[in-house]
């Protein structure tokens, strides 16, 4: 079975891959999987919410298209994204005698993706595996580009590989099952691209919010593939995060500390995006780089999308040991994307990192010594 869909290319030499886009293209999975030659003994890896609702048409897509799959179920939620849910995947597939000439398949939101694509990056030292992402933030972010991880228990996201899939499947007609706030998070990744890449992108967003909170197909499939697009087109240039891949943390900085200091789950990891997007916003207008009318535009449309711009209230300290402790630090210096208006960013190493967010975060002011 065929349905109808478009795709781009992520090019990376022996590592290139397609982002398959449609809606209700879950079907066509298994005929997808034969066209890349993905092999036939593979491993469905999700968790139980997720295959409540789209298990049965990724296995019969499967089954149809000749593949032995078997299904490997992990809990549900960020909590669980670490090495001993890890190691239940490799016990399943150990047991169950995977091996080199087999590959695994996530479907799901992030939290999956990221850990299905670590397993997949590690077991036997590497077999293949594909993406099925199912939440807006797994469609435009993480499912693409081939950063794979799990948690440890003094950070987020610290074991981890590049490991590139061999096909992201986007069908965007799972987000109708995703509850409101999600959609508003992966939004937050959204609104991101068009901050730091593309202005045209963020007026149009401007124009099709109120579209997109209503999950129209056709502007949810402009979005997603927009974002995919600017997120390919920085992954070719820039793998492995040793240059401009680092404009894609815009927001993340003070975004990981909100995480960090609010525990993990009881934000979104967007909506901790929006609010760190609000105060790298503000730097840069405190240090010339933008204008108030971007960051109003920006603030604006964060709220349109139902997504928190008030910064939760620890104090300042809190903050820059959090943001120290942050993977981003490289060698004890702190560097932050910042925006120069609106559709385009630099990276800006910061020296007096206190200085700098004391600067613009005066509602912090008294619980400064927290
Ligand atoms: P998530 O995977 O926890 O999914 C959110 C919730 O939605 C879960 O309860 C999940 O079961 C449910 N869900 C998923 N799809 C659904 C659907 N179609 N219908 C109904 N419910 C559904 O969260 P997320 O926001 O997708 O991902 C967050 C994770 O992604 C974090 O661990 C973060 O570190 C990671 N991440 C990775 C990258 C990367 O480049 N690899 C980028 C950004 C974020
Ligand atoms: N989510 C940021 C990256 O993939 O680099």
């Amino acid at each position: 079975m065929t349905v109808k869909s478009e795709s781009i290319q992520v090019g990376l030499a022996e590592r290139s891959y397609q982002i398959i886009f449609g809606q209700g293209i879950l079907p066509d999975l298994g005929a997808q999987l034969n066209r890349v030659g993905f092999p036939k003994r593979v491993a469905l890896v999700s968790n139980p919410a997720i295959l409540g609702h789209y298990g049965q048409r990724v296995l019969d897509s499967l089954a149809s298209a000749g593949y032995d799959c078997s299904v490997i179920t992990v809990p549900d939620g960020e909590e669980y994204k670490n090495l001993t849910t890890l190691e239940s995947i490799y016990d399943q597939l150990i047991i169950e005698r995977f091996d080199r000439s087999s590959g695994l398949i996530a479907l799901g939101g992030g939290v999956v993706g990221d850990m299905a694509g670590y397993a997949a990056a590690t077991f036997l030292r590497g077999v293949p595996f594909v993406q099925i992402p199912t939440t807006v933030l797994a469609q435009v972010d993480s499912s693409v580009g081939g950063k794979t991880a799990v948690n440890h228990r003094l950070g987020k996201n610290l074991i981890g590989a590049f490991y590139q899939p061999k096909l992201v499947l986007i069908d965007i007609e799972t987000l109708q099952t995703l509850e409101t706030r999600e959609i508003s998070a992966g939004i937050a990744e959204i609104v991101k691209y068009g901050v730091i890449r593309d202005s045209d992108f963020f007026d149009w967003l401007e124009e099709n919010a109120a579209k997109l909170l209503a999950l129209d197909p056709e502007a949810l499939l402009h979005a997603v593939k927009r974002s995919c697009q600017i997120k390919a087109d920085i992954v070719e240039i820039d793998e492995r995060e040793g240059s401009v891949r680092a404009l894609l943390n815009y927001g993340h900085t003070f975004g990981h500390a909100i995480e960090s200091l609010c525990g993990y789950g009881d934000w979104r990891h967007g909506e901790a995006v929006a609010c760190g997007m609000i105060v790298a916003a503000r730097i840069a207008l405190n240090m010339g780089l933008s204008d108030e009318g971007a960051n109003r535009r920006v603030e604006t449309l964060l709220r349109r999308f139902q997504l928190p711009v008030d910064v939760p209230v620890f104090g300042l300290n809190q903050y820059v040991d959090a943001m120290c402790r942050d993977k981003k630090m490289r060698q004890g210096s702190l560097t932050l994307v910042l925006n120069l208006g609106i559709g385009n960013a630099e990276l800006f190493p910061i020296e007096d990192v206190d200085g700098t967010f004391r600067a613009v975060l005066p509602e912090l002011e008294a619980k400064i010594d927290g």
